[in-house]
């Protein structure tokens, strides 16, 4: 099977959340289950061609795409995905792409996503590389299923070339003016109220992909169904009704190469689930690390996010109140609004001696502190899968999250199944938006801390379950055979 991946960042080569993880490793999972995949990223400033062996492809030539009164030039550049082969295609067009952030909130957003995907359409038509599934993601390569259904129609290199639209967040949409629709090259017929593309009067990417794609899926299987509700679905549960038989919740993988406390090249001290011994030496290493004391009776919370609403941090201000009272150091890593820096700084300033928090982005400092931290926090308000609680439970970090979305499907209460007689689980959760549960779940991991034997059954629960991608791969495969038999049926 072909498979086109494309998205708007994968790890190695550029990243700001999760989909960089998921398009960094879900196409070497496919690999394995003997897939043909392409992966294509817009080639950003900060992806350096020496570091990663990326070459000019002098074949392809420059594609010119008009965008607006403007004609762009994009070239593509190329690379063998490390470990696989894979070949990842870069679509380079420096006016859009040569920038201090991987996403703007500059007047040209749309442009330069509406470059990327046309530039990778094009790049397939001169590839001559016919794909079974274009498999798009999240808002920045929404326009794929629609291009290929209009403005590409007439080219018979996709006759049988099908789509998979990934939703990773429903609260990122791609939302535009109307002008953004001539900018795109898109039919003027096509925007009148409520049709494919029209959303409150504006021209919406998500809605195009949610509509034109074959088949639609999210991150997880509670994510899947939240998001047909008006609470979780940011005005686009409507649209998702329609299109309820065809919306799937598939849960993210893990790429245990790059997350596993056994061979982790950014730790010093290694572990696994037989022997634990090395956690306790890279606590201390962070704790020195933060200039803070170790003390093997008080636990370390750990957090890593962005730094935006959706990760819960309002709930955690109406809460800091008490969770500083906890007999518990935190060191939490994060960048995004100021009102969350700023808060979290607040209580490093209050409590030097207790608080440490690292603003910015630091790749290596995330996995030391997955390994160093006793539990990790995310008390997210919505959740579509989350990568960070499965990272902990690998590295017997204990979770207390939010019961939502991906949370829900992967972490499993000790207090309410141990109270049923079961002892099965991997860490805490709550269900309600509140302060006092938020508090609660994580009063309860702190003095749960302090009984080791229990402690340890709960970190073991944990670090002996699998999310690799074999399961999901799997399930993906599934979709896309469902896509082509959709796309073979018109
Ligand atoms: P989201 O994609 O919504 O941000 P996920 O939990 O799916 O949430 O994935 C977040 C990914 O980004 C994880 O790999 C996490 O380690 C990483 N990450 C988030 N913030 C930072 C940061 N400040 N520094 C390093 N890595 C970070
Ligand atoms: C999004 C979601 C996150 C998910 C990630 C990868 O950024 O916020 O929950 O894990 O995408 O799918």
């Amino acid at each position: 099977m072909k498979i086109a991946f494309v998205s708007s960042e994968a790890v190695p080569y550029a990243k700001t959340g999760g989909l960089a993880d998921v398009a960094g490793s879900l196409p070497k999972a496919l690999e394995r289950l003997c897939c043909e995949v392409k992966l294509f990223i817009p080639k950003y400033y900060s992806i350096n061609e020496n570091e990663f062996n990326l070459h000019y492809n002098w074949k392809i030539g420059e594609i010119p795409v008009k965008i607006a009164k403007h004609t762009r030039s994009a070239h593509v550049y190329q690379s063998i995905f490390p470990g696989t082969s894979i070949e990842a295609y870069f679509i380079d067009c420096p006016h859009y792409f040569h920038r201090d952030q991987i996403y703007t909130d500059g007047f040209d957003e749309d442009e330069r996503f509406i470059l990327f995907n046309r530039s990778v359409i094009e790049t397939l038509q001169r590839l001559k590389w016919s794909p079974d599934v274009i498999h798009c993601n999240d808002w920045q390569s929404a326009l794929i299923p629609l291009y290929l259904k209009e403005n590409y129609a007439w080219d018979k290199l996709f006759d049988t070339t099908s789509t998979l639209f990934t939703i990773h967040n429903i609260g990122y949409q791609g939302r535009f003016s109307r002008l953004s629709t001539k900018k795109a090259d898109i039919r003027e017929d096509l925007f009148y109220p409520h049709s494919s593309i029209e959303y409150h009067g504006d021209f919406s990417f998500m809605k195009a992909g949610i509509m034109y794609s074959e088949i639609i899926n999210t991150v997880s299987e509670t994510y899947a169904k939240e998001i047909l509700t008006a609470e979780f679905g940011a005005g686009m549960e409507d649209i998702l009704q329609q299109r309820k038989d065809d919306l799937f919740g598939i849960l993210n993988g893990i790429d245990y190469s790059e997350w596993n406390p056994k061979t982790d090249r950014f730790l010093h001290h290694h572990y696994s689930a037989n022997d634990l011994s090395g956690k306790e030496k890279n606590k201390k290493f962070l704790l020195k690390q933060f200039g803070l004391n170790f003390n093997k009776d008080v636990p370390l919370i750990g957090i890593v996010s962005r730094m935006v609403s959706q990760k819960g941090f309002d709930l955690f201000e109406q809460a800091s109140k008490s969770l500083e009272k906890l007999d518990a150091q935190w060191i939490i890593l994060g960048s995004g609004e100021e009102k969350f820096e700023e808060m979290f700084m607040n209580l490093h300033r209050k409590f030097p001696e207790k608080v440490a928090v690292y603003v910015g982005f630091n790749n290596e400092l995330s996995h030391i502190l997955e390994a160093g931290a006793d539990i990790f926090l995310m008390p997210s308000l919505y959740e579509p899968c989350g990568l960070n609680q499965i990272y902990s439970l690998k590295y017997g970090t204990v979770p207390v999250v939010r019961k939502t979305g991906g949370l829900a499907d992967t972490v499993k209460d000790w207090i309410a199944l141990s109270k049923a007689g079961y002892y099965t689980g991997n860490g805490f959760s709550f269900s309600n938006y509140s302060p006092e549960d938020l508090f609660n779940a994580t009063r309860n991991a702190v003095e749960i801390f302090q009984d080791k034997e229990t402690w340890k059954k709960i970190q073991l629960n944990g670090m002996n379950e699998d999310f690799s991608w074999d399961t999901s791969a799997k399930k993906y495969i599934n979709l896309y055979n469902m896509a082509i038999r959709k796309r073979g049926a018109k």
